[in-house]
Parts: C-alpha cells; sequence; structure tokens
C-alpha cells in the first residue's frame, strides 16, 4: 500500500491540464466520491493495525497534496499564470549546449595566418578555378614542362585553359599584378591534384603561400622569417634546415626541413631516422616572375615560400592519416579544443 500512495503522489506532482476542463477531470478521478483517494481510504480497513498509524498518516498526506495541488492549477488556470504544460521553476539552469570545436585544418590555419600577421603579413585570396596563365605560365612554367606534370591537374569542361589550381602560387600573380611593391601576403586556400587518395595523399588539400617583395629583399630575410614561424609552431628548440631544390618560379629554391619535433633528433619512422621533417618550398622570385606581373628585378627582389597545412597539422597534432581530415569522424573531430 505504501508503494501504491507514492506511485499516486508522484502522478499528482505531474499533474498538467491544459484547461480547467481538464483539471475538472482529474479531480473527479482523483477526489470526488468514487475516486482514486476514496478508494484507498476503503482499503485502509484491511492494513494491518501494526502499520495503520503511518499509512493513516501517509493518505492523509497524500490527500492534502491533490488538494493542493488542484487549488493551486485551478488558481493559475483561473488567472492565466499558467497556460499549459506542468509548472515551470525559471531558476533552474538551463541545459547545456555542447560546444563545437574548430576544424584541425582550420585551427593550424589560424595559427600561421597569426604568426606571419605578427611580421606583416595581410591575407589574400585567389579563384580555385584558374586560368592556365595564373596557375602556371606567368610562374614560369614553360609549355610542355614536366613540371607540369608533377601537379596532375584537374581541368575545367576539357578546356586546358580552365583548371582547378594546383596551388596557391597562383596569388601571387594576381596580387603582383593588381599592386606595385612592397607587396607582402599570405594566401591560405583551397588546391586540387588528380591524385589517389591515400593515408598520404588527397586529390583537395590546403596551402599556404607566402610572398614579400620590396626593394632589398634577401634570401637571408626568408631565413630569418621561415626560422621565427617554425619556432612559434613547433617550439622553441625547433631547428631548420634548408636543401637547395626546383621550382620554376624561384631562383634559388629550396626546400625546408625541420628537426623532427616527434623523436627530437633521435630518429623515428616519422622523420625516417633521419631526424629532419619537410615543411615547405621556398626560394627567391625568380625575375621573370617579376616581369610578368610588369615590377621592374632590376629594383625589387622578393622571396615566396608555400606549405601544405595537411602536413603542418600531421606533425603537430601526431595524425597518422590524412583521410581523417576529410570524415568528419565526430570522435577525431572531438579530440581538438573546443572553441570558447
Ligand atoms: N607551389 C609549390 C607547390 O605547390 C609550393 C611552393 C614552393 C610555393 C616554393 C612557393 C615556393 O611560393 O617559393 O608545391
Amino acid at each position: 500500500m505504501k508503494d501504491k500512495i507514492q506511485v499516486h503522489a508522484r502522478e499528482v506532482q505531474n499533474w498538467a491540464p491544459r484547461d480547467l476542463e481538464e483539471l475538472e477531470a482529474l479531480r473527479i478521478h482523483f477526489l470526488s466520491r468514487k475516486g482514486v483517494l476514496q478508494q484507498l481510504f476503503a482499503e485502509f480497513k484491511d492494513v494491518d493495525p501494526a502499520d495503520r498509524k503511518e499509512m493513516g498518516r501517509l493518505l492523509n498526506e497524500l490527500k492534502e497534496l491533490a488538494q493542493d495541488r488542484f487549488n493551486s492549477l485551478r488558481d493559475s488556470l483561473q488567472t492565466g499564470t499558467q497556460s499549459s504544460g506542468p509548472a515551470i521553476d525559471l531558476t533552474r539552469p538551463a541545459l547545456q549546449q555542447p560546444l563545437g570545436g574548430r576544424h584541425p585544418i582550420n585551427l593550424v590555419r589560424r595559427q600561421i595566418i597569426e604568426v606571419f600577421s605578427r611580421l606583416g603579413f595581410v591575407v589574400a585570396e585567389g579563384p580555385e578555378i584558374e586560368s592556365d596563365w595564373y596557375n602556371f605560365s606567368a610562374l614560369n612554367f614553360p609549355p610542355e614542362h614536366p613540371a607540369r606534370d608533377m601537379q596532375d591537374t584537374f581541368f575545367v569542361a576539357r578546356d586546358p585553359d580552365v583548371l582547378l589550381r594546383t596551388h596557391t602560387s597562383n596569388v601571387q600573380i594576381r596580387v603582383m599584378q593588381s599592386q606595385q611593391p612592397p607587396v607582402r601576403i599570405l594566401a591560405p586556400g583551397r588546391v586540387f591534384r588528380n591524385e589517389a587518395i591515400s593515408a598520404r595523399a588527397h586529390c583537395i588539400f590546403h596551402q599556404v603561400e607566402g610572398l614579400y617583395v620590396d626593394k632589398g629583399v634577401s634570401f637571408a630575410d626568408l631565413k630569418q622569417v621561415l626560422l621565427y614561424f617554425a619556432k612559434e609552431m613547433f617550439g622553441e628548440e625547433t631547428q631548420i634546415r634548408l636543401r637547395p631544390s626546383y621550382f620554376p618560379f624561384t631562383e634559388p629554391s629550396a626546400e625546408m626541413d625541420i628537426s623532427c619535433n616527434i623523436c627530437k633528433g633521435a630518429g623515428c619512422p616519422i622523420c625516417k631516422y633521419t631526424g629532419w621533417v619537410e615543411i615547405l618550398g621556398c626560394g627567391m622570385v625568380d625575375p621573370q616572375v617579376l616581369r610578368n606581373c610588369h615590377i621592374d628585378p632590376e629594383v625589387y627582389s622578393g622571396y615566396a615560400f608555400g606549405m601544405g597545412i595537411e602536413r603542418i597539422t600531421l606533425l603537430k597534432y601526431r595524425v597518422r592519416d590524412l583521410r581523417l581530415f576529410f570524415e568528419n569522424d565526430m570522435r577525431f573531430l572531438r579530440q581538438f579544443h573546443p572553441v570558447l
């Protein structure tokens, strides 16, 4: 009987009539002469004499509860202060909305921009659907040059002149064409290459291009800026190494390695036991590229660099498979800091 009384008490607390008519139905069901309460009192006769005192008290409490609840519901329905639903406790804390987080590629893109903006670089953008001129020719890729094959290009609508940009270096040309030096830009963006998707390659990825053109810009300036970037990104103890390389749009060209931030130089699979990992390409802007943009190479010089955001993110967060960045699996994404 005790259980029964408790169940009914909970039922009374949950009463939520929408109007006086519904409230009246509850009253008849519960408080009237043939209602639930009277029935319980009728059963009281059979209660063990030892339990009578307690049961009597509980029954009276239930009766009082039902009467009070009925009165207050009637009052609020009559005055219209409560039109529907259970009583609302306005002091209760609201349910927390789960916070989203930034995508790791976005986190790192923002961080790269933040570091270079301290050095005076401003963000510039260019189109993802590009002409051959901006993606290749103006950047000194001669026609039929094998360097074009290195970047497996997606062409749009079978037109060899319209393509999805294979790098963000197209923005260099667009900016230099529209602006005389000094030019100091950072061009983050999405790029496309016709590559088989694997743990280490994807047909869509992200790059950041940097370009600085002014009077008297030297390779030493480039090296200093890149050293600063590497330390800010991977820690003060990070060292850099520049190896001679080739890009059609820079002369001389180099690739930059950083000391492996995972094994600290001891040797691990990530750095292939060399203690160094490559993170970007760079060099002095080729005089022909400046000429293509009507900038006089006798007066001005510049440097450029370009890096893949996925690669920086892989190293920074030790992600083993590039495909994770594109799958939007919440179990992966949730591991990155929520935005506060
Ligand atoms: N555009 C090159 C690529 O996609 C990266 C690059 C290398 C950009 C050297 C540069 C540079 O500005 O100087 O592989």
